[in-house]
């Protein structure tokens, strides 16, 4: 296993018929270390998140899972390593119920039945939502789905999480829940977030993004100043 779990090498992106929106992305992350994404409203954060499990690809430079350079045939691999979760949380629930739905990955893993119970009991537990589990994920308020959306990737103990706006909508309950759950996570976890008190709690370092690019590869409260005269400046 290489010593930099996920590398970004000179990674560009645009998205089919548009401009460049990642420029000449390069970035290390080592394993067990967790590294706040910060930058603003369209900087790029969740296109860059989106090619560490191959929903989206470089249009030029890769991306490097472990010692898996990440491309359309390695995909499925990487996905079993990196679990994501979306921007959005209606994007990963389509299950009759929030247990369906945690349950789902496992399952598709082709797991024994009682271990896939094991996980969604631990899952849904480390996001403080075990009463929900036979309610409908379409009846859940935003931030239950939130926390419902985390334990389907929690289930599949990846290597790696990648997390997108996470605490959006949790309310102080469940974002001191989510802390605690990162927290106790002994991997890697690359997470992109505006919420820089629930970054404080989790990640030392932090990548600036600024318009496509890395404008600092920082401690976590030298990233927030710099991001603070950047929303100054606009
Ligand atoms: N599906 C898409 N098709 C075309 N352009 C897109 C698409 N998604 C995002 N973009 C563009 O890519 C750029 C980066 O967007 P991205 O969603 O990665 O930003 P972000 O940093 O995650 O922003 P936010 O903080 O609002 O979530 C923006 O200019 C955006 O307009
Ligand atoms: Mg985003």
């Amino acid at each position: 296993m290489s010593h930099h779990y996920i590398s970004f090498e000179n990674l560009s992106f645009s998205y089919p018929k548009g401009p460049e929106v990642l420029h000449d992305i390069n970035l290390r992350i080592t394993h067990g270390e967790r590294v706040a994404l910060l930058g603003l409203n369209g900087s790029g954060k969740s296109t860059l998140l989106l090619q560490t499990n191959g929903l989206l690809f470089p249009s030029s430079g890769r991306v490097v899972v472990g010692d898996v350079p990440v491309t359309r045939k390695t995909a499925p691999e990487v996905r079993r390593r990196v679990g994501m979760v979306f921007q959005n949380p209606d994007d990963m629930l389509f299950m009759p119920t929030v247990a369906d739905d945690v349950a789902f990955g496992p399952r598709n893993m082709k797991l024994p039945e009682q271990e896939v119970t094991r996980r969604v009991n631990n899952a849904l537990e480390a996001v403080g939502i075990p009463s929900l589990a036979s309610s409908p994920s379409f009846m859940l308020s935003g931030g239950q789905r939130r926390a419902a959306a985390i334990a389907t990737v929690l289930s599949m103990e990846p290597d790696i999480l990648v997390l997108d706006e996470p605490s959006a909508n949790l309310d102080m309950r469940a974002c001191k829940a989510l802390v605690k759950t990162l927290s106790e996570f002994n991997h890697t976890i690359l997470l992109a977030t505006h919420d820089l008190e629930l970054a404080r709690n989790l990640t030392p370092r932090a990548i600036l993004l600024h318009e496509g690019r890395i404008l600092a590869d920082t401690s976590l409260d030298e990233a927030i100043g710099i991001l603070s005269q950047l929303a100054d400046s606009h």
